[in-house]
């Protein structure tokens, strides 16, 4: 396996670790809040953030492509260069508006569509997660594992419910009902970039949303597959990052993870 370049991994640690600082310092002087949808929020921060990625990446790598959430399109999109940095300046925007220290900024690197690395930073933890393919995950340089369990009933479960949850409440509602009934317990931290990286370093043992976009999983899955999990579509297909339904799981756990969304699909269809 050729090396990756160091200073790839270099960058997207000084970017996430620069937006971290923009993160806690706006939060002390105040930032203006908008609205892209009714729920769904952006602020000047994300705005900032973006930017400041933009800027160095265009100045270090003119030639490799980006996609970030709040100032260009492309999602869903293949890479129109064979470099693609995947940006999202603030993950958990909705927490970091009410004040809620669960947020973080999260970038990946891919190379022909596949994410090589990948940098996911909390500034009010001062945790950074990182992993190149190949070459393992990392918390603040310490090595990350998965967890062990082999039982949902001994896991402690995450998930995520997109903006538009009201539209499919009852069905998102009821999947979560079906993963409570079985598992240790289920939380909803409000960050999908936070939520892999704990996957990864064996804080829970597994997590799935759909309706996520690239730039919320794409360095978040690089940790969990480095650090010794399993990521496929919420019906077992392989995992894509344009698909945006995913499970992710130490691996022990995935297969009964599966199962039981199986299970729960086919009896909400027979209802409804
Ligand atoms: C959101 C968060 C949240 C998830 C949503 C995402 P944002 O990203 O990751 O946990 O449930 O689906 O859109 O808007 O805070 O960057
Ligand atoms: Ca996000
Ligand atoms: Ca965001």
């Amino acid at each position: 396996m050729t090396p990756p370049d160091p200073l790839f991994l270099a960058t997207a640690v000084e970017i996430v670790l620069r937006a971290g600082d923009i993160q806690m310092s706006r939060q002390q002087s105040g930032f203006r809040i908008d609205k892209k949808g009714i729920r769904d929020l952006v602020t000047e921060v994300d705005v900032e953030c973006e930017r400041m990625c933009r800027s160095v990446i265009a100045e270090r790598f003119p030639d490799h492509d980006i996609l970030a959430e709040e100032l260009g399109s492309g999602a869903g999109q293949p890479a129109a260069a064979r470099y693609r940095w995947v940006f999202d300046p603030v993950d958990g925007t909705t927490n970091y508006a009410h004040g809620l220290p669960i947020f973080c900024a999260s970038l990946a690197l891919e190379v022909d569509g596949h994410p090589e690395v990948g940098a996911v930073y909390d500034p009010t933890r001062k945790e950074l997660f990182t992993a190149e393919r190949g070459h393992g995950a990392y918390l603040n340089g310490t090595p990350l594992a998965v967890s062990d369990a082999t039982d949902v009933l001994e896991s402690l479960l995450v998930t995520g419910f997109p903006y538009d949850v009201h539209k499919r409440a009852s069905e998102l509602v009821g999947l979560f009902a079906a993963f409570l009934g079985r598992a240790r317990a289920v939380r909803r931290l409000g960050s999908a970039a936070l939520d892999l990286c704990y996957v990864a370093a064996g804080r829970f043992e597994a997590f799935w949303e759909q309706h996520l976009k690239p730039w919320d999983v794409s360095a978040g899955v690089l940790l969990v597959t480095e650090a010794g999990g399993r990521v496929t579509g919420m019906d077992g297909s392989p995992f894509s990052a344009t698909a945006g339904h995913l499970v992710a799981s130490n691996g022990g756990i995935h297969d009964e993870m599966l199962a039981i969304i199986r299970e729960f699909r086919a009896s909400y269809a027979r209802e409804s």
